[in-house]
């Protein structure tokens, strides 16, 4: 299933936005590199990743630095190997859409 969650041009540059969808919180990440879903919580201490510093596909959480891969949810770090999950993301008619199957 895919959900329409906002106009791209909604979604800041090099940026985020939150969506709750399926009760979660996802963030939507718009980077040079493209658009990313991924989910809302650092699986370090479960801090929001909402305010890290972006850089290409990486994310770094705002707590303690672990950086993830936004295209495979890959953690990158010492504090934990554990993934983030992550959702595709499509622009159909310039509008983000996340495809959220079997969440
Ligand atoms: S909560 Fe994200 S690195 Fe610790």
């Amino acid at each position: 299933m895919k959900i329409a969650v906002a106009p791209l041009a909604e979604i800041p540059e090099n940026g985020t936005r939150t969506f709750a969808l399926n009760g979660k919180s996802v963030l939507v990440v718009r980077t040079m590199a493209g658009v990313f879903a991924i989910e809302n919580r650092c699986s370090h201490a479960l801090q929001a990743l909402e305010g890290g510093k972006l850089r290409g596909f990486h994310i770094f959480c705002p707590a303690h630095g672990v950086r993830f891969d936004m295209r495979d949810g890959s953690a990158m770090g010492t504090l934990t190997k554990s993934p983030i999950t992550v959702w595709e993301t499509e622009i159909i008619d310039g509008v983000v859409h996340i495809g959220m199957d079997g969440v």
